[in-house]
């Protein structure tokens, strides 16, 4: 395959470019992946209507969000390591995201340090948090974020443990520890000559850029499962909201929210808005998709704050659908990942370009003009689907 055409093929693309281990961290999921799948199979289930005759020449995709115009409801959600697939590569997802005039957003555990992005790019970015025993630690990251015009908080609320990745251990990045598990990954490095020219050795330091003060200057990957298994921190509960509120007067977004009285809970403690997510099916296996969880969520509190979403997009379509459900805004997750280990900043802001376009066409077909009418009037019904199917199956 030469150039992706669609922005599934950046997956395959990124396939042939990573070492095997870095691969497998992003398109893995945890346990059986049950839950990775469905996130997948039942957007592909959504099923859009399509209108005919109503003058769909002018489509404006452009939205609000916490103050702010944007020109996509789309936004590059947080991935770990995500710097690792290209040669410092949060600093080129970010500007792509910023010339498509979309949010980036930056996880804790980043291969770039925040003022490494910041200083990349021209605009504030988003930046996430997740709940870290070491609370001096949290502090010096949302007082850093702070300082440096970070636009929102995303904190993550689904990884007071984090769930096991058996491809990580198969592979070898969470397996053997010290020379072993480095010569492994080495010897993958080493049968993917691109990357390893560009990243692995140009692409230095790899680290976890914001956990450099507690790791020290030498933290590699062998550091990074110890890290997330020892410093994420189990106690958390709602209550340390007011830990993260005492720190963080802006937009504050909970990320990891699956159930609706979760969802009640984040809008009366004053969240401004929340994610709707499984963690793209690496926490647990086995729970529900987005696509399912999504519309009785947007239905309860979607009146209270800005409901957002990921898990399972791929294409513009998946953005469509995920907005029809309840969405205001839709996360991009692995799909700009594998985008970025394909072709760097340009692969990403191709990719936001193919998204765009097939969100326009979809509109178009849907009748739909303006993404403040896209709601679940743009789907059949669930009921109506399967009456129709059975009628015309009888
Ligand atoms: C980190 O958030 C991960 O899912 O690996």
């Amino acid at each position: 395959m030469g150039k992706a055409a669609s922005a599934l093929d950046y997956r395959e693309l990124a396939r042939r470019r990573l070492p095997h281990f870095l691969f497998e961290y992003v398109d893995g999921g945890s346990y059986g992946e049950v839950t990775l799948r469905r996130n997948i199979a039942d957007l592909e289930a959504v099923a859009l209507r399509q209108r005919v005759l109503n003058n769909v020449s002018e489509i404006d995709l452009s939205t609000e969000l916490f103050g702010q115009r944007i020109r996509l409801p789309v936004g590059l959600g947080p991935i770990g390591l995500a710097g690792l697939t290209a040669r410092r590569g949060e600093v080129q997802a970010a500007r792509a995201a910023e010339a498509a005039g979309v949010p980036f957003c930056l996880s804790t555990v980043s291969a770039c340090p925040l003022a490494e992005v910041a200083a990349g790019v021209t605009k504030p970015f988003w930046f996430q948090l997740y709940m870290i025993r070491d609370r001096v630690f949290m502090r010096d990251l949302m007082q850093t974020a702070r300082g440096l015009d970070c636009s929102a908080l995303i904190f993550t609320v689904d990884m007071p443990v984090p769930g096991s990745r058996y491809r990580d251990q198969r592979s070898g990045l969470a397996g053997a520890p010290g020379v072993l598990g480095d010569m492994r990954r080495v010897w993958q490095a080493l049968k993917r000559p691109s990357w390893a020219w560009d990243v692995g050795i140009h692409g230095r330091p790899h680290q976890l850029g914001n956990a450099v003060p507690v790791l020290g200057n030498d933290s590699g990957l062998n550091d990074y499962f110890a890290w997330m298994s020892s410093n994420f921190d189990p106690t958390v509960t709602w209550k340390d909201l007011d830990f993260i509120r005492s720190e963080w007067n802006g937009p504050l977004i909970i990320k990891g929210i699956l159930d609706p009285e979760d969802a009640h809970d984040a809008a009366r403690l004053g969240a401004d808005g929340i994610i709707v997510s499984n963690h793209g099916g690496r926490q647990l296996d086995g729970v529900q998709s987005t696509a399912v969880a999504l519309g009785p969520i947007a239905e309860a509190v979607g009146d209270q704050l800005t409901v957002m979403a990921d898990g399972g997009v791929r294409s513009g379509l998946d953005v469509v659908r995920l907005l029809a459900l309840g969405a205001k805004t839709v996360l991009l997750g692995r799909a700009w990942a594998y985008a970025l280990g394909s072709d760097g900043q340009r692969g990403v802001a191709h990719l936001l370009q193919l998204i765009e376009a097939e969100m326009r066409v979809a509109m178009a077909l849907t009748g739909t003009t303006r993404i403040a009418d896209l709601d679940r009037s743009k789907l059949v019904s669930a009921e109506a689907g399967a009456n129709n199917r059975a009628a015309a199956l009888a």
